[in-house]
């Protein structure tokens, strides 16, 4: 398990245990939290799961897909240099501790 924290548009904080594997997305949407839709599933196919990494992390995220790059051109709310989608960010031992904005909407 691997710690990853999501703060709301609201600035609300919760922070997540999350397998290793797992993707940001399918532990805030298993957690119920608000701010990320995931309505494709995972797929990088809806960028309904749009978050805003902390810069001390952007380095150790790999650099995002095509796909993914594709998709964060259709974001609900502003793109950002440090924009990704949460159902690509997988967690693991480099991403501990991981921090991320979410954005105002996802729709
Ligand atoms: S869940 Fe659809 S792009 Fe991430």
């Amino acid at each position: 398990m691997f710690e990853m924290t999501l703060i709301d548009a609201a600035g609300e904080s919760r922070t997540l245990q999350v397998p290793e594997g797992q993707s940001l997305m399918q532990a805030a949407v298993s957690a119920g939290l608000r701010g990320i839709v995931g309505e494709c599933g995972g797929s990088a196919m809806c960028a309904t799961c749009h978050v805003y990494v902390d810069e001390a992390f952007g380095d150790r995220l790999p650099a995002p897909l095509a796909t993914e790059q594709e998709m964060l051109e259709c974001t609900a709310s502003e793109r950002r240099p440090n924009s990704r989608l949460g159902c690509q960010i997988k967690s693991s031992a480099a991403l501990d501790g991981l921090v991320v904005r979410l954005p105002e909407r996802q729709q």
